[in-house]
């Protein structure tokens, strides 16, 4: 704690700086530390926070007695390696998606969270998309009636320039498009559908000169009885969509990333349709304008953490709850090399 406030850290400063100027906007905690091995991302984060420390240094950062909460924003390679650390210093983590990059290197972070009875929250902010949470329901209320497919499609583009480094590499990334770009889709269709029966994969190396793919095609059977095809890609040039797409006996309900497409349910009155599109088909920014009470992206992700501590509950994603992408991920990756369908117990 440090002024009556939570502290807060941050290790990584890519998409870390997200998790900063989260940290930054809620009053209930401090950001007391930041950790990077480049000194100038973290003297730009100290030219708006001047009390905020610097480290290069993981474990010496750790040793801060200030800090309560870590938000970890390395490779997804070394999740856990940095999520156990944290834990074991007895801090709470906020870990970036994917937790890992299979389930055996993913499991040590909840065992370190029983062990240490600290808080482990995972990152899929985009559960918290605004047009998310009346699909969830209509599904989950039966409104959409028996669901029979879904149709999930992440056609995005990255160029050569970002597959330096560790994208795109086995060992840091685990794999390509499918584990990097598209997790947070794989982790809202298995949230929205359910339990996984089978996966069946084809996978490609496309347009980019890296050791994983850049192209998945797959046939995800549920255990309801439901069908999905699903589709990673970082070679639609120039990026064209992030298709979320239900279809049951009541209806059918689309949305492209975090805007409503089609809300078409067999029960809505006349009105209920529109309603929906000028509500939630412009994105999380209008439907806050409409709803100020909506948070989303990564302030939902550090607020909810930072509550799960100070009112001693549960965060929003827990370590097997993120398990749970990451086991249909690897099974894609399994069918694709083996040419066989994977299924699950
Ligand atoms: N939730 C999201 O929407 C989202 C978006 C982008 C990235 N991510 C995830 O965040 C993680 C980081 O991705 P990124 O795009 O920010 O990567 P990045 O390469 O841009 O940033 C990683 C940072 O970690 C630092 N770093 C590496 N090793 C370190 C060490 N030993 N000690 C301290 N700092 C170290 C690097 O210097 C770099 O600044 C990945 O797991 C990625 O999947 C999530």
């Amino acid at each position: 704690m440090k002024n009556g406030k939570l502290g807060y850290a941050v290790v990584g400063l890519g998409i870390g700086k997200a998790h900063v100027d989260a940290a930054c906007q809620n009053p209930k905690c401090e950001l007391v530390a930041v950790c990077d091995l480049i000194q100038e991302k973290m003297d730009k984060v100290v030219e708006k926070s001047p009390e905020t420390k610097t480290y290069t240094d993981f474990d010496e950062m750790l040793k801060n007695p200030d800090i309560d909460i870590v938000s970890i924003c390395v490779p997804s390679g070394m999740h856990a390696d940095f999520s156990v650390r944290a834990l074991e210093a007895g801090k709470h983590i906020l870990c970036e998606k994917p937790i890992e990059l299979t389930v055996e290197r993913a499991m040590p972070i909840e065992e370190a969270r029983i062990r240490t009875k600290k808080k482990a929250g995972i990152i899929f902010q985009n559960r918290n998309n605004a047009c998310m949470r009346p699909m969830k329901d209509a599904i989950d209320s039966g409104r959409l009636g028996k669901v029979f497919c879904g149709t999930f499609a992440v056609k995005w583009y990255r160029d050569d320039n970002y597959y330096v480094g560790w994208h795109g590499t086995w060992d840091m990334d685990g794999g390509g498009s499918l584990i990097n770009q598209s997790v947070h889709t794989v982790d809202l269709m298995q949230w929205l559908l359910g339990d996984v029966e089978s996966v069946t994969s084809k996978m490609r190396i496309v347009d980019h000169k890296i050791e994983t793919e850049d192209f998945t095609a797959s046939l995800i059977q549920f255990k309801s009885g439901a069908v999905a095809t699903f589709v990673s890609t970082t070679c639609a040039y120039p990026g064209i969509c992030t298709a979320i797409q239900v279809y049951g006996t009541g209806g059918s309900i689309e949305a492209d990333g975090d805007s409503l497409t089609a809300w078409k349910l067999r029960d809505a009155d006349e009105d209920e349709e529109e309603d929906m599109l000028e509500r939630y088909g412009q994105g999380n920014r209008m439907a806050a304008v409409l709803d100020p009470t909506l948070v989303s992206g990564h302030q939902s992700m550090v607020d909810d953490i930072i509550d799960a501590v100070l009112y001693d509950r549960d965060p929003q994603i827990m370590p097997m709850e993120a398990i749970k992408a990451v086991r249909i991920i690897n099974a894609v990756y399994e069918s694709a090399k083996t040419g066989k369908t994977i299924y699950f117990d």
